[in-house]
């Protein structure tokens, strides 16, 4: 079904996915037989357990006491300032425990760990941050906890690596391909297959089989519907423009979802990387065509016979070569606009939001930072809401050791 009006997405979250799991025509679930138990199982318990009172208001207490929810948003004074007239707007996720978006989901998916009696953790991480906050959520609800990280990540994003080890958790070397995120989800699944009676896979983003796209998506609402009713005390109206950084798809997911239904532009922003040959980029929706990957249907960056094709991104979190099946749908209805930012570009927002605001971005999250001064660049009034997904502690000593030279005085 088309949707062509905001006001039709009032209903949204209750037809999207159907009962398939499927997003018009993408998401569903391609699993091996002995998975497809598995999985029934985490998608019934989430159905029943996520209206339950009792889940509700731990997971409610869980995000004001442990999260130090609600994050704030934040005006740029300086920056927008410096860029003309249009107002840059902040969603701290970045402030929210461990530094990211990801513990949104990560404590969300351990409550259900709990309830369904499990004893471990599985996932993949690719900048770290989904991995310590799972890492962090398993010492919260006292699970053992896997992570399988590329080896080329776990050099990139050493800071991370030694949090999730201290946080008591096993973090695994992926050592094969292009030995970043794919790959480590590969060795994941592989795992999990293994040990699927007693451990849950907690997918890292809005992607891989039904119900996670879902899952993930609604454990993240709570940035988007923070952001709306904060973005309306502050300023009396709503934002010309939302938007985000998409690696899989859950940080914006998360973001718009509850502005779905609201007068608002939406951008959803791809990394670029280095540029548009095959392995330059991630951009799966900007370049990609439909296929299956880790279980799901969605855009993806393939070759001609239907396999996956190299990523690069300099952020780890956004090289996948897919993206969530919701992002494909809210592409081909024309909801959400997705538009492509280059290394370059996210690097100088790094470094602008460092020393204009005093807050030191995630490489991922420079991206959606990317976006919106450019969009303040060319727009002489209104306003930009960026979710700042996440802080930029884990790169610090990678830009400085790729870009030192170019920006530091
Ligand atoms: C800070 C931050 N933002 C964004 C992402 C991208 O993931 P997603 O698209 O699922 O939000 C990551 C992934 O690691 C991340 O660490």
């Amino acid at each position: 079904m088309l949707m062509k009006n905001y006001r039709d997405f009032e209903t949204y979250t209750k037809r999207f996915p159907d009962e398939n799991g499927r997003f018009g025509e993408y998401g569903g679930q391609y699993l091996p037989p002995e998975l497809q138990v598995a999985f029934e199982e985490i998608s019934d318990a989430y159905e029943s357990i996520c209206h339950s009172a009792k889940f509700i208001n731990e997971l409610r207490r869980i995000r004001k006491e442990f999260q130090g929810r609600p994050t704030p948003v934040y005006h740029c004074e300086r920056l927008s300032n410096l860029l003309g007239q249009c107002q840059i707007y902040l969603k701290r996720e970045d402030l929210n425990h461990t530094g990211a978006h990801k513990l949104n989901h990560c404590m969300g998916e351990g409550l259900l760990a709990t309830y369904l009696g499990k004893k471990k953790l599985i996932a993949e991480t690719g900048a770290g941050q989904h991995g310590v906050a799972l890492a962090t959520a398993a010492a919260y609800f006292g699970l053992e906890c896997d992570i399988y990280m590329g080896e080329v990540d776990i050099k990139k994003q050493a800071p991370n690596v030694s949090r999730m080890k201290i946080l008591g958790a096993r973090v695994i070397p992926v050592s094969h391909g292009l030995k970043t995120l794919k790959e480590a989800v590969d060795s994941a699944f592989a795992a999990y297959l293994k040990e699927y009676k007693t451990a849950i896979y907690c997918i890292g983003s809005a992607l891989g089989p039904h119900p996670f796209p879902k899952m993930v998506r609604d454990f993240q609402s709570i940035v988007g519907i923070e952001a709306r009713q904060q973005f309306l005390e502050m300023t009396g109206i709503m934002p010309d423009v939302v938007c985000a950084c998409v690696g899989g798809g859950s940080n914006a997911a998360g973001m718009f979802i509850p502005f779905l239904d609201a007068p608002v532009e939406i951008v959803g922003v791809e990394p670029m990387g280095r540029g548009a040959n095959v392995g330059d980029n991630a951009a799966s929706i900007t370049y990609g065509k439909k296929g299956v990957l880790h279980g799901f249907e969605s855009y993806l960056l393939q070759d001609e016979n239907g396999e996956p094709q190299p990523v690069y991104s300099v952020a780890s979190g956004l090289d996948y070569p897919g993206v969530g099946p919701e992002h494909a749908y809210l592409h081909d209805i024309g909801r959400v606009k997705y538009d492509y930012v280059t290394d370059d570009e996210a690097m100088e927002a790094f470094f602008m939001l460092s020393r204009y605001e005093g807050i030191i971005p995630a490489l991922e999250s420079s991206h959606a930072v990317a976006y919106a001064i450019r969009y303040a660049r060319t727009h002489k009034s209104g306003s930009i809401l960026v979710n700042l997904s996440g802080r930029g502690d884990k790169d610090m000593d990678y830009v400085l050791e790729h870009y030192g030279d170019k920006y530091l005085k």
